[in-house]
C-alpha cells in the first residue's frame, strides 16, 4: 500500500469507529476563504456564505477559468479539527479531480464530491472549456448525506483544499464549519 491508500483507510476506519447516532447532529457552515494563487490561470468571481434565514444557508462559488481547456487537474484536500482535544482528526491526501468527476476512485473522494455535485457545473469528465461554479449548496443538503451517521466528533472544522493544474497550485478554497 501506498501512503496515500494508508491515509484514506485511516479516514475509513476512523469513520466507523467514531460513527455516532445522534440524529440532531448538524454541520453549519461557518466561514470560506477563497484565494487565487495564479490570476493569469483563474481568479474567483465571488465566494461566499449567505444566511437567508435560520433555516436557509448556503455557499456560493464562481472560478473564471482563464486557460483554458483543462485537461487534467489534482486536488489536495485537508480535514482539520480546530482543537487540540482528545481526538485530533487530521488528514492530508491527494487525488486526481478528472476520475473524481468521471465518477471512478475512491469511495472517500466520490462520497465528498457528491456533497456538492448537485449544486456545480463540475459534473461532466474532463476537459473543463467553462467557469466553475457551485451554486447556492444549501446547508441542509450537505447534512441530508450524512443521513444519521455523521462520521465526525464534535468541533469546528477546517476542510482546506488546494486545486493544482501542471503541479502548481492555481487556488486555495477554505471551508470552516462546525459540527455540533
Ligand atoms: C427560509 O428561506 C427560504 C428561501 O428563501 C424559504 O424557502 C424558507 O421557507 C424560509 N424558511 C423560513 C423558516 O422562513
Ligand atoms: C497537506 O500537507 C502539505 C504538507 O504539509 C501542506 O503543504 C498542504 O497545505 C496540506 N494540504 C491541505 C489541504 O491542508
Ligand atoms: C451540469 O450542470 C449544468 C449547470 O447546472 C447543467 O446545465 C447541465 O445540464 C449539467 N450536466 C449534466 C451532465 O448533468
Amino acid at each position: 500500500m501506498n501512503f496515500q491508500c494508508i491515509t484514506i483507510a485511516g479516514v475509513i476506519y476512523f469513520m466507523f469507529f467514531q460513527m455516532h447516532l445522534v440524529e440532531s447532529s448538524r454541520i453549519e457552515f461557518t466561514n470560506i476563504k477563497c484565494t487565487s494563487m495564479d490570476k493569469k490561470f483563474s481568479d474567483f468571481e465571488y465566494c461566499f456564505l449567505k444566511a437567508t434565514n435560520r433555516t436557509y444557508k448556503y455557499l456560493s462559488v464562481k472560478v473564471r477559468l482563464y486557460k483554458i481547456p483543462v485537461h487534467h487537474f489534482t486536488v489536495n484536500l485537508g480535514l482539520h479539527k480546530r482543537s487540540n482535544g482528545l481526538m485530533p482528526f487530521n488528514q492530508n491526501f491527494t487525488f486526481d479531480g478528472c476520475k473524481m468527476v468521471a465518477n471512478v476512485g475512491n469511495p472517500m473522494v466520490l462520497f465528498l464530491f457528491a456533497l456538492f455535485k448537485p449544486y456545480s457545473n463540475i459534473n461532466h469528465s474532463c476537459p473543463y472549456t467553462h467557469d466553475i461554479i457551485v451554486d447556492k449548496l444549501p446547508t441542509h443538503f450537505v447534512n441530508q448525506q450524512f443521513t444519521k451517521y455523521v462520521p465526525l466528533p464534535e468541533g469546528d472544522y477546517v476542510f482546506n483544499s488546494n486545486w493544482f493544474t501542471n503541479g502548481k497550485n492555481r487556488a486555495i478554497v477554505r471551508v470552516h464549519f462546525s459540527f455540533t
